[in-house]
């Protein structure tokens, strides 16, 4: 489990890398990677029911989604502990990279 974790934090990193190479959002990359450790790699997680998966969510939905969580506006348990940190900038950053990840 923690191997399957570890394995699909990278990927994700790399996948975000890749990206970052042709649509310059080198700042997105490590933002974004540590979004992988609990919702997996392209957002697919073996354990959806414990962790929601992002597969597939456009990068505008996933934006609201955590400037909701960091303005009270949508009770978590730890999301709201984990954006509260982040700009309106570098949470559409973290969006972007992972919209295009769910691909
Ligand atoms: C420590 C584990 C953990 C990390 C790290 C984490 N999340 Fe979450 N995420 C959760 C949990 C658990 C939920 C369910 C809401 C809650 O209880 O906080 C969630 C919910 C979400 C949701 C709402 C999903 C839905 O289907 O409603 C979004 C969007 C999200 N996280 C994005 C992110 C992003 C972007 C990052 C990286 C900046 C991130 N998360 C990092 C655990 C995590």
């Amino acid at each position: 489990m923690i191997n399957l974790l570890l394995r699909t934090a990278l990927a994700g990193a790399l996948l975000c890398f890749i990206a970052s190479a042709h649509g310059g959002v080198s700042a997105a990359q490590s933002l974004a990677a540590t979004c992988a450790n609990c919702h997996g790699t392209n957002g697919r997680l073996p354990t959806p029911e414990a962790v929601p998966p992002l597969a597939g969510r456009s990068a505008e939905w996933i934006r609201q989604q955590l400037t909701a969580f960091r303005n009270y506006a949508r009770p978590s348990t730890v999301m709201q502990q984990i954006v509260r940190g982040y700009s309106d900038e570098e949470i559409a950053l973290i969006a972007d990279c992972l919209a295009r990840n769910g691909d």
